[in-house]
């Protein structure tokens, strides 16, 4: 199993490139199933969790071809063009589904436009239960009928799906991407409330209008969704990954050093960076992207809570806390999403960071310097806090389990390492 070796000290210098999002490009490859003409995406991260998408997706039927760059093209990923003229299957098997949540949001396309499939419930990182109760109440408001048997959600439409009101009780990503890609082809009206605001939910509903679609609304908690006999091909370039460059940029606010986040855009992440400007980072947006530097001053404290869009995202939670462990005073950090995501606190005490958790709350008492240790991933995000928390450790690090790190951050050591980071892989 490959590992990832760190030697600390190093500051970092110079410019990352920062990829597409990798909680977009999934989406949108799903939606790639509501049309039976090409859908062409650029930008997209070549990722373990973007294979997986291709491989549930070719199980369905659907043709899938990755193209070079453009002349011009100034992205990082790859073009995917994906074509689900003929769906050969509406059965999303536990193999492929169990591995990862995303890959469970086939059930909207299918059932909006077959009339019927047959999903495994999912799988995915370790970081709570994770139910998918508000996505099948989202799909019944629809029409839809559902039981659920064997460990499959078994949905069917015959007659198409109806638009309707659709409340969730509490903000859900998955949910309000289920309910936009099922809305577009059902007859009438939706309307969507509390809907998640997240940049990625934006994205979609821009392809998806670039599809034919007509949604307005998209990105506030209100979304309306007037559905469409059928949608078209169109081609769509995936945002900038926001997790990507906030994770960077924690990086570089704990090592010290100048880098430039090349394509970032800092409205999708503004109150992680003004979390960053508390802790004591310099972060300059520019036409290229943002510039993230911390020279000289230590790390000061912050109390933060995770919370939907705008708010602090979760998915940063875990490399906030690595900064913070080498901060000049105690900090809070409160999780609000997901019940069970603190499993990196342990591992951050392989290197002497003082943690102690209190329900949702932890508390970071600062120390001067970590020291490199032998660590063990345990999901995504978690894994890049390790990351982090080795590139400023003193000595050597060295990162277990690293197929978590694959699934959602593209060419990582290759992207630390021409930054001056002393990183590798060393596989087998
Ligand atoms: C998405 O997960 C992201 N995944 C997550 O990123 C991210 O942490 C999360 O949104 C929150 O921002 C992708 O986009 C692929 P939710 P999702 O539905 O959609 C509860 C990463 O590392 N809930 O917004 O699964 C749920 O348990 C991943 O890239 C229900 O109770 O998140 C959670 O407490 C990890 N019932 C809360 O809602 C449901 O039916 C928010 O979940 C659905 C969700």
């Amino acid at each position: 199993m490959d590992r990832i070796r760190i030697v600390g000290g190093n500051k970092l210098n110079g410019t990352i490139p920062i990829s597409g999002a990798k909680n977009a490009a999934l989406p949108l490859m799903i939606a790639a199933l509501l049309t039976d003409e090409t859908l062409i995406l650029d930008n997209v991260p070549r990722l373990a969790d973007v294979a997986q998408v291709q491989r549930i997706l070719g199980n369905h039927g659907v043709d899938i071809m990755s193209a070079g760059k453009r002349p011009g093209d100034h992205h990082q990923g790859q073009t995917l063009h994906i074509s689900a003229a003929n769906i050969i299957d509406t059965t999303a098997p536990y193999e492929l589904v169990s591995t990862m949540r995303a890959s469970f949001w086939v059930v909207a396309p299918l059932l909006a436009r077959m009339g019927e499939c047959k999903v495994s419930l999912p799988g995915g990182c370790a970081i709570g239960t994770r139910p998918v109760d508000l996505l099948i109440m989202a799909l019944e408001k629809l029409g839809a009928q559902i039981q659920i048997d064997g460990g499959y959600v078994i949905a069917s439409a015959p007659n198409g799906l109806t638009g309707a009101e659709i409340e969730f009780p509490k903000v859900t990503v998955s949910g309000t991407h289920v309910a936009l890609m099922a809305a577009t082809l059902a007859k009438g009206r939706t309307v969507i409330l509390n809907a998640a605001c997240e940049p990625e939910i934006l994205d979609v509903a821009d392809c998806l209008n670039k599809m034919g679609g007509k949604i307005t609304g998209a990105g506030t908690p209100r979304i309306v969704i007037e559905g469409v006999k059928k949608l078209h091909g169109a081609r769509h370039t995936v945002l900038p990954d926001r997790i990507e460059t906030g994770t960077y940029a924690m990086a570089v606010a704990m090592t010290g050093g100048d880098v430039q986040l090349a394509g970032a855009r800092p409205e999708l992440l503004q109150s992680a960076l003004d979390v960053l400007v508390q802790a004591g980072a310099t972060v300059t947006p520019n036409n290229e992207g943002i510039r993230i530097q911390r020279n000289g001053a230590g790390i000061s404290p912050v109390t933060v809570s995770t919370a939907p869009f705008p708010g602090f995202p979760t998915d940063l939670q875990a490399q906030l806390m690595a900064l913070m462990a080498c901060a000049k005073g105690s900090s809070h950090i409160t999780e609000t999403i997901f019940e069970n995501r603190f499993m990196h606190v342990q591992e951050l005490a392989r290197f002497g960071a003082r943690i102690s958790l209190d329900g949702e709350t932890a508390t970071i008492d600062g120390i001067a310097s970590l020291k490199g240790a032998p660590v063990m991933a345990t999901d995504l995000r978690a894994s890049v806090s390790l990351v982090i928390a080795g590139l400023a450790a003193e000595g050597e690090t060295m990162v277990n389990r690293i197929y978590h790190l694959d699934r959602g951050f593209e060419r990582l050591e290759e992207k630390l390492s021409a930054c001056g980071a002393n990183i590798e892989r060393i596989s087998g």
